[in-house]
């Protein structure tokens, strides 16, 4: 189990950067580098309306671009939810972009109002995410708006 409060502060540490796209490049590799059983961890940012493009990522080449209308990312980003599911391969409305993928976490990010992107983590075990790294991942994700300037 991780322990997210040392995440989060090593994650403070780490970000010493006011550039959203240095920030996000270290988000992501730092979460991909500290938390267990993971396949694929990254950012899809809203550059288009309505649309998340691919950004800053660890992991295989991914699914690019995703309409709000599709997939996990989608219901993240229309909802503005955090979407959390057990096991992809039961989801209609998943993108399989890694067959390999099984478990799914995707955490929006809202910054003025608006949606700015989505947090997505992918991992290989059903059922790999809790509670306890939902909450975890929010907050990290919550670190990483509040340290970082999105109009650079
Ligand atoms: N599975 C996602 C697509 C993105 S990849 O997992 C990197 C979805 O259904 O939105």
């Amino acid at each position: 189990m991780s322990d997210y409060s040392r995440l989060a502060r090593q994650l403070e540490a780490l970000l010493d950067s006011r550039d959203w796209l240095t920030n996000a490049a270290q988000t992501c590799a730092f979460i991909m580098q500290e938390v267990t059983d993971l396949n694929w961890v990254g950012f899809y940012l809203q550059r288009r309306p309505e649309t998340l493009i691919l950004g800053p990522f660890q992991g295989k080449p991914a699914c690019n671009p995703i309409p709000f209308t599709k997939g996990v990312c989608g219901a993240a980003a229309r909802s503005r939810q955090t979407q959390r599911v057990d096991d992809v391969h039961a989801v209609a409305d998943h993108i399989a972009c890694d067959a390999d993928s099984r478990a799914e976490l995707v955490v929006p990010i809202v910054v003025d109002g608006r949606l700015w992107g989505v947090l997505d983590l992918d991992s290989p075990r059903p059922s790999r995410f809790s509670d306890d790294d939902q909450a975890g991942i929010e907050r990290l994700a919550a670190i990483f708006a509040a340290a970082s300037d999105f109009n650079g």
